[in-house]
Protein backbone atom coordinates (compact mmCIF):
# COMPACT_ATOMS: atom_id res chain seq x y z
CA UNK A 1 0.00 0.00 0.00
CA UNK A 2 1.37 3.36 -0.97
CA UNK A 3 0.30 6.61 0.75
CA UNK A 4 -1.31 9.21 -1.74
CA UNK A 5 -2.41 11.51 -0.02
CA UNK A 6 -1.53 12.43 3.80
CA UNK A 7 -4.09 12.94 6.97
CA UNK A 8 -2.42 16.42 7.02
CA UNK A 9 -3.38 16.69 3.23
CA UNK A 10 -6.08 15.36 3.30
CA UNK A 11 -7.34 18.31 6.51
CA UNK A 12 -6.00 20.47 4.61
CA UNK A 13 -8.43 19.81 1.19
CA UNK A 14 -11.05 19.67 3.19
CA UNK A 15 -10.25 23.11 4.83
CA UNK A 16 -10.50 24.36 1.84
CA UNK A 17 -13.47 22.98 0.35
CA UNK A 18 -15.60 23.82 3.07
CA UNK A 19 -14.04 27.84 2.61
CA UNK A 20 -15.33 27.83 -0.83
CA UNK A 21 -18.73 26.11 0.51
CA UNK A 22 -18.76 28.68 2.72
CA UNK A 23 -18.51 31.54 0.09
CA UNK A 24 -21.02 29.74 -2.16
CA UNK A 25 -23.61 29.41 0.44
CA UNK A 26 -23.06 32.29 3.25
CA UNK A 27 -25.37 32.24 5.67
CA UNK A 28 -28.40 30.25 3.96
CA UNK A 29 -29.45 26.96 5.61
CA UNK A 30 -27.90 24.32 3.79
CA UNK A 31 -29.47 20.04 3.32
CA UNK A 32 -25.97 17.73 2.77
CA UNK A 33 -26.97 14.74 1.19
CA UNK A 34 -24.31 11.98 1.77
CA UNK A 35 -23.78 9.09 -0.41
CA UNK A 36 -23.51 6.35 1.86
CA UNK A 37 -21.16 4.70 2.99
CA UNK A 38 -18.11 6.08 1.38
CA UNK A 39 -18.53 10.01 2.01
CA UNK A 40 -18.98 9.10 6.01
CA UNK A 41 -15.69 10.35 7.15
CA UNK A 42 -15.88 13.21 4.80
CA UNK A 43 -19.04 14.13 5.73
CA UNK A 44 -18.10 14.09 9.43
CA UNK A 45 -14.88 16.36 9.01
CA UNK A 46 -16.70 18.88 6.12
CA UNK A 47 -19.85 19.89 8.55
CA UNK A 48 -18.03 20.79 11.28
CA UNK A 49 -15.95 23.17 9.15
CA UNK A 50 -19.52 24.81 8.05
CA UNK A 51 -21.00 27.25 9.86
CA UNK A 52 -24.34 27.89 8.35
CA UNK A 53 -27.26 26.23 9.55
CA UNK A 54 -26.48 22.24 8.49
CA UNK A 55 -29.35 19.67 8.15
CA UNK A 56 -27.50 15.83 7.18
CA UNK A 57 -29.64 13.57 5.23
CA UNK A 58 -28.38 10.33 4.02
CA UNK A 59 -28.64 8.23 0.90
CA UNK A 60 -27.20 4.85 0.20
CA UNK A 61 -25.08 4.38 -3.29
CA UNK A 62 -23.54 1.70 -4.93
CA UNK A 63 -21.97 0.38 -8.29
CA UNK A 64 -19.38 -1.89 -6.41
CA UNK A 65 -20.30 -4.97 -6.46
CA UNK A 66 -17.05 -6.00 -3.75
CA UNK A 67 -14.64 -5.41 -6.00
CA UNK A 68 -13.15 -2.94 -7.84
CA UNK A 69 -15.11 -3.32 -10.91
CA UNK A 70 -18.76 -0.96 -11.39
CA UNK A 71 -21.67 -2.83 -11.72
CA UNK A 72 -25.59 -1.76 -11.79
CA UNK A 73 -26.27 0.92 -9.54
CA UNK A 74 -28.56 0.43 -6.77
CA UNK A 75 -30.13 3.68 -4.85
CA UNK A 76 -31.76 3.42 -1.08
CA UNK A 77 -33.15 6.80 -0.24
CA UNK A 78 -35.76 5.33 2.81
CA UNK A 79 -33.06 7.42 5.09
CA UNK A 80 -34.09 10.75 2.97
CA UNK A 81 -35.13 14.07 4.84
CA UNK A 82 -37.87 16.23 3.16
CA UNK A 83 -35.79 18.21 0.58
CA UNK A 84 -38.45 20.14 -0.69
CA UNK A 85 -37.56 24.09 -1.56
CA UNK A 86 -33.81 23.29 0.43
CA UNK A 87 -30.63 23.85 -1.06
CA UNK A 88 -28.92 20.88 -1.67
CA UNK A 89 -25.04 19.48 -1.66
CA UNK A 90 -24.69 16.25 -2.71
CA UNK A 91 -21.64 14.66 -1.37
CA UNK A 92 -19.28 11.68 -2.33
CA UNK A 93 -16.15 10.24 -1.46
CA UNK A 94 -14.87 9.98 -5.40
CA UNK A 95 -15.70 10.98 -8.71
CA UNK A 96 -14.74 8.13 -11.21
CA UNK A 97 -16.70 7.66 -13.64
CA UNK A 98 -19.66 10.04 -12.50
CA UNK A 99 -22.56 7.49 -12.70
CA UNK A 100 -23.02 7.30 -9.08
CA UNK A 101 -23.02 10.85 -8.80
CA UNK A 102 -25.31 11.59 -11.80
CA UNK A 103 -28.16 9.19 -10.93
CA UNK A 104 -27.88 10.25 -7.21
CA UNK A 105 -28.56 14.16 -7.82
CA UNK A 106 -31.22 13.37 -10.61
CA UNK A 107 -32.87 11.26 -8.25
CA UNK A 108 -32.51 14.07 -5.50
CA UNK A 109 -33.79 16.20 -8.06
CA UNK A 110 -36.35 15.14 -8.33
CA UNK A 111 -37.59 15.34 -4.79
CA UNK A 112 -38.30 19.13 -5.52
CA UNK A 113 -35.29 20.86 -3.89
CA UNK A 114 -34.77 25.27 -4.67
CA UNK A 115 -30.73 24.48 -5.77
CA UNK A 116 -28.42 21.24 -5.97
CA UNK A 117 -24.93 21.27 -5.88
CA UNK A 118 -22.13 18.29 -5.75
CA UNK A 119 -19.01 17.95 -3.93
CA UNK A 120 -16.64 15.43 -3.99
CA UNK A 121 -13.43 14.50 -2.15
CA UNK A 122 -11.55 12.98 -5.09
CA UNK A 123 -12.14 13.34 -8.60
CA UNK A 124 -10.26 10.71 -11.33
CA UNK A 125 -11.06 12.93 -14.32
CA UNK A 126 -9.61 10.53 -17.11
CA UNK A 127 -12.30 7.52 -15.86
CA UNK A 128 -15.49 10.53 -16.35
CA UNK A 129 -18.15 9.02 -18.48
CA UNK A 130 -21.02 11.74 -18.05
CA UNK A 131 -21.67 15.27 -18.49
CA UNK A 132 -22.07 16.67 -14.99
CA UNK A 133 -19.00 17.45 -13.61
CA UNK A 134 -18.81 18.17 -9.51
CA UNK A 135 -19.46 21.70 -8.23
CA UNK A 136 -16.92 21.30 -5.63
CA UNK A 137 -13.96 19.18 -5.70
CA UNK A 138 -11.25 18.35 -2.71
CA UNK A 139 -8.11 16.65 -4.67
CA UNK A 140 -8.08 14.83 -8.93
CA UNK A 141 -6.05 11.99 -8.37
CA UNK A 142 -4.93 9.59 -11.43
CA UNK A 143 -6.72 6.70 -12.26
CA UNK A 144 -5.64 4.70 -8.97
CA UNK A 145 -7.84 2.54 -7.09
CA UNK A 146 -7.81 4.23 -3.90
CA UNK A 147 -8.67 3.30 -0.40
CA UNK A 148 -8.81 5.36 3.18
CA UNK A 149 -10.68 8.18 4.57
CA UNK A 150 -14.40 6.42 3.68
CA UNK A 151 -13.34 4.72 0.69
CA UNK A 152 -12.88 0.96 0.52
CA UNK A 153 -12.31 -2.35 -1.26
CA UNK A 154 -14.97 -4.81 -0.54
CA UNK A 155 -15.39 -2.71 2.79
CA UNK A 156 -12.48 -2.84 4.39
CA UNK A 157 -9.66 0.53 4.97
CA UNK A 158 -12.26 2.91 5.43
CA UNK A 159 -11.12 3.45 8.76
CA UNK A 160 -7.81 4.67 7.89
CA UNK A 161 -6.81 8.57 7.89
CA UNK A 162 -4.82 8.66 5.06
CA UNK A 163 -6.01 7.78 0.91
CA UNK A 164 -3.65 4.95 0.21
CA UNK A 165 -2.83 3.31 -3.40
CA UNK A 166 -4.14 -0.10 -3.61
CA UNK A 167 -1.54 -2.23 -5.53
CA UNK A 168 -2.63 -4.62 -8.34
CA UNK A 169 -0.97 -7.70 -5.95
CA UNK A 170 -3.50 -6.42 -2.98
CA UNK A 171 -6.49 -6.58 -4.84
CA UNK A 172 -8.50 -9.61 -4.98
CA UNK A 173 -5.07 -11.13 -2.29
CA UNK A 174 -6.53 -9.75 0.78
CA UNK A 175 -9.18 -12.38 2.10
CA UNK A 176 -9.53 -10.98 5.34
P1 LIG B 1 -18.64 6.09 -10.28
O1 LIG B 1 -20.11 5.84 -10.33
O2 LIG B 1 -17.90 5.31 -11.33
O3 LIG B 1 -18.26 7.55 -10.30
O4 LIG B 1 -18.11 5.46 -8.94
C1 LIG B 1 -18.28 6.10 -7.76
C2 LIG B 1 -18.28 5.11 -6.61
O5 LIG B 1 -17.38 4.01 -6.86
C3 LIG B 1 -17.77 5.80 -5.39
O6 LIG B 1 -18.85 6.22 -4.58
C4 LIG B 1 -16.94 4.72 -4.70
O7 LIG B 1 -17.73 4.02 -3.78
C5 LIG B 1 -16.52 3.77 -5.78
N1 LIG B 1 -15.11 3.96 -6.22
C6 LIG B 1 -14.68 4.47 -7.39
N2 LIG B 1 -13.35 4.51 -7.44
C7 LIG B 1 -12.91 4.03 -6.26
C8 LIG B 1 -11.59 3.84 -5.69
O8 LIG B 1 -10.53 4.12 -6.27
N3 LIG B 1 -11.57 3.30 -4.45
C9 LIG B 1 -12.69 2.98 -3.74
N4 LIG B 1 -13.93 3.16 -4.23
C10 LIG B 1 -14.04 3.67 -5.48
MG1 LIG C 1 -19.10 4.52 -2.46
Amino acid sequence: MRILLSEERLQAGVDLMAERIRERYGQQPLTIVAIMTGSLVLLADLIRRLDMPVRVSLIQASSYRGGTESGTLWIRDNMMLDITGRDVLVLDDIFDTGKTLAEVTKRIDSMGPRTIATAVLLHKRARQQVELNPDFVAFEIPDEFVVGYGLDYRDLYRNLPFLAVLEESEIGASMV
